[in-house]
């Protein structure tokens, strides 16, 4: 396989146009950024590009607009935070895509930033169109791949650019490589895969493939609400994913066939309402009104028996709905459980996710663990052992 394109300090980028595709897609409420170690991550690179006297054009996606613009879905506020801490001028561009956007980009000034607007408010980004790819190429000399996760993803800005401008993968894409590359081969078993958040159908894939080279596969969040319903049990109003029948049977059949242990918790933190307080209730006694929002005691206890089994685990997706601090508690015990095994006696830990991280934030977790990567669905693909598209490009 050929190597990898990697920006390095040898590459001459004074007075050049670099455009740095990162990955800011950071969880935003009433225009405030409620989690932002995603754009820390990437503020010494900027900082770097900023004093090698580059002009910087920073492009990211935010939520899933599907090419319509949405004022809730605006990266103003991630500029305003990027203008406060970046010393250089910084403009926010958003308008279309076209000689205007060329000319800003010629106009900037050595070590000034021009931020686009949402990359997704523009249909043909998530169609990974080639003459909006061609045009978006025509406001750089140089593109840097510096969002790891968001290369599964087919798109024009992380994807077809490459076809039309000289590009490379930036040092935080590299790392998460190397890491997640080094970790699926030490692997020790037996492996734990704990896997959250709520959309089964997407991780489907995903989900087949870890059963397969796995030990224990933990469903936690409302991944799990879906394997409950199928088991029978009531689960009040908790959120599912409709007409999932059919992936939880191939799981199933999977776990089987690959002597891999499911586990389903058991126990839970309700409320009947996401902004309320907790109630603690074992599966059978769910109430009509209530909506399961974290793990409870029993299943907690049981996780963290396996985890101190595993002598490798890959964790993504939070417990419970960290956005109310009552139902955290989950999430940041089964995170202090993984740290602790992996400085005690060298678990092999990789802990990923958008949500994970905005759980884990401010818990003092960032050294805790073999690697936490800030990537999603990238993360999950590549421990699936496929090569991510918007990677497979940056090959010479
Ligand atoms: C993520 O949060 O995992 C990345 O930003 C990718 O987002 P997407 O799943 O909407 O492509």
């Amino acid at each position: 396989m050929s190597k990898l394109k990697i920006f390095s300090e040898k590459i001459n980028i004074s007075k050049k146009r670099v455009l740095v595709r990162l990955d800011l897609n950071v969880p935003i409420s009433n225009f405030k950024i409620m989690d932002d170690v995603r754009i820390k991550k990437n503020l010494p690179f900027l900082k770097k590009l900023i004093e090698t006297n580059a002009k910087v054009i920073l492009v990211s996606h935010l939520g899933r607009p599907k090419g319509k613009i949405k004022s809730e879905l605006s990266l103003k506020p991630v500029f305003e935070y990027l203008k406060k801490n970046l010393s250089k001028k910084i403009v926010f561009y958003d308008k279309n895509i076209d000689d205007n956007a060329v000319s800003c980009s010629k106009n900037l000034k050595t070590g000034e930033i021009l931020f686009l607007e949402n990359i997704r408010f523009f249909k043909e980004e998530e169609e990974d169109n080639e003459v909006f790819a061609k045009k978006l190429s025509n406001l750089a000399d140089i593109f840097i791949n510096e969002a790891f996760s968001c290369s599964h993803r087919k798109q024009a800005s992380i994807h077809s650019i490459t076809r039309f401008v000289e590009s490379y993968g930036g040092p935080q894409l590299e790392k998460e490589i190397k890491s997640i590359d080094l970790i699926k081969r030490k692997k020790k078993k037996p492996v734990t895969c704990i896997i959250g958040g709520s959309k089964i159908s997407t991780k489907i894939n995903v989900l087949s493939s870890l059963i397969q080279n796995s030990d224990n596969l933990i469903v936690v969040g409302a991944m799990a609400n879906n394997f409950l319903l199928f088991k029978g049990l009531k689960i009040g109003m908790s959120l599912i994913e409709k007409d999932v029948g059919n992936f939880i049977e191939k799981i199933n059949y999977l776990a089987k066939k690959y002597s891999c242990k499911v586990f389903i918790p058991t126990d839970f933190q309700v409320s009947t309402s996401m902004n309320g307080k907790p109630i603690y209730r074992s599966k059978n006694d769910i109430r009509k009104t209530e909506i399961i929002l974290d793990i409870g005691k029993n299943s907690l206890n049981s996780i963290c028996k396996i985890i101190d089994s595993s002598n490798t685990v890959f964790w993504n997706g939070p417990a419970g709905f960290f956005e109310n601090k009552n139902f955290t508690h989950g999430t940041i015990s089964i995170a202090k459980s993984i740290a602790k095994n992996t400085k005690k006696r060298s678990l092999i830990s990789i802990v990923g996710g958008g949500d994970t991280l905005a759980a884990l934030n401010g818990g003092g977790f960032e050294n805790s663990f073999t690697h936490l990567s800030t990537a999603g669905g990238a993360f999950l693909e590549s421990l699936e052992g496929k090569e991510l598209p918007a990677i497979k490009v940056l090959r010479k």
